[in-house]
């Protein structure tokens, strides 16, 4: 009988070493998932149960990380109760947008997509951006970092209100990004802020566990003015339903173009993150669709056309989105 101490940490080297790939050889008892960590190590997840004992969290297991043009490679550092501290520095500007992004299980400040997508939206566009480290509670079992999300979620969402507040600045000139877990974290934040946030992207929000009632107020469409999911491995690490204004669905949604079998996601799921940074410099054109087959047949090319990430946010696109994309940057396919 599996037990949750009987969580195995497998590297992906020793793992595609010792399992031929194919799919019968990966199917799991129900609740159990391989969920790979941000180094694409391996963990066997039971997510059946549920851990009954947890360290406490508080503000300090969070910390933001404002940039701006003028400060884009030293950032200025706080946690949640320390809005002084970001009025201190001078750097936050009310006459800019403000993107909040984060990262998900196993993650950090320093996540790759945090970095980029800051450096691509700074290039460009005059912004302000918080990311958010929870790297912490991150690093815990995946079942218990799930357990710290609302905690989490309502702590962001009272410093995102307490910044709105302060600065008579509306929660309409403020988004928030996250990946994975962070894509449900960033649901939670939303319900923190009654809804009232301009956008919520979210990067191929995470699915195990969350097929069931694990958590109260998933992410959904009540969590900002206008929710964009973006689909990248539907059904295995990714909440395979749309759930959102406008689902994106890139090759499909399920499996990335240069992934190979991906038999666990990892590929996929992680490569959503190289591909959201491009949407700064590129549009990601997508055609409103009813399936990925009817996408591939030619069916869709006279439908409507949206597009996904970037600056403005498309806010005007609501149903499902497909597109194709190369397996590797450039990403769009021009
Ligand atoms: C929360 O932060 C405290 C220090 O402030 C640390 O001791 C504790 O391990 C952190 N908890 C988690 C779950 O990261
Ligand atoms: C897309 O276009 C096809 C073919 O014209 C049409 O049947 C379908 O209803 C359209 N789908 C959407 C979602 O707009």
């Amino acid at each position: 009988m599996m037990k949750l101490s009987l969580f195995l940490l497998l590297s992906v080297v020793a793992f595609a070493a010792t399992k031929p790939a194919s799919p019968s050889e990966y199917d799991l008892e129900e609740g159990y998932f391989w969920i790979p960590d941000e180094q694409g190590r391996l963990h066997l997840v039971n997510t059946n149960i549920v851990p009954t004992f947890f360290e406490p969290i508080d503000s300090n297991n969070i910390t933001f990380a404002l940039f701006t043009r003028t400060n884009i490679d030293n950032p200025v550092y706080f946690h949640p109760h320390e809005l002084d501290v970001l009025i201190a520095s001078g750097l936050f500007d009310t006459s800019r947008p403000t993107l909040f992004n984060t990262h998900g299980w196993t993650g950090d400040g320093y996540s790759v997509h945090l970095i980029e997508v800051k450096d691509t939206l700074l290039a460009k566009h005059d912004f302000n951006v918080i990311n958010i480290d929870w790297g912490g509670p991150a690093s815990t079992f995946y079942t218990q970092a799930i357990q710290y999300i609302n905690p989490m979620g309502d702590m962001i969402g009272e410093f995102i209100n307490s910044l709105s507040d302060y600065y008579q600045y509306d929660h309409s000139q403020m988004g928030i990004m996250g990946h994975s877990l962070g894509g449900q974290l960033i649901g939670r934040v939303g319900y923190a802020c009654q809804g009232r946030l301009a956008y919520i992207i979210a990067l191929d929000p995470a699915y195990p566990a969350f097929s069931t009632d694990i958590l109260e107020n998933k992410l959904d469409k009540s969590d900002a003015q206008y929710v964009q999911v973006i689909h990248a491995n539907s059904g295995f690490l990714g909440y395979p339903d749309s759930i959102g204004h406008a689902d994106f669905h890139p090759n499909g949604g399920v499996k990335q173009t240069g992934c190979g079998p991906d038999i666990i996601g990892t590929c996929s799921h992680f490569l959503i993150k190289d591909m959201i940074a491009e949407s700064y410099v590129n549009t990601y054109l997508s055609w409103r669709c009813d399936s990925y087959a009817d996408f591939l047949a030619g069916l869709c090319e006279d439908n409507e056309t949206g597009y996904w990430g970037g600056w403005p946010v498309d806010t005007q696109s609501s149903g499902d989105y497909y597109l194709t994309t190369n397996g590797e940057p450039p990403f769009i396919i021009q």
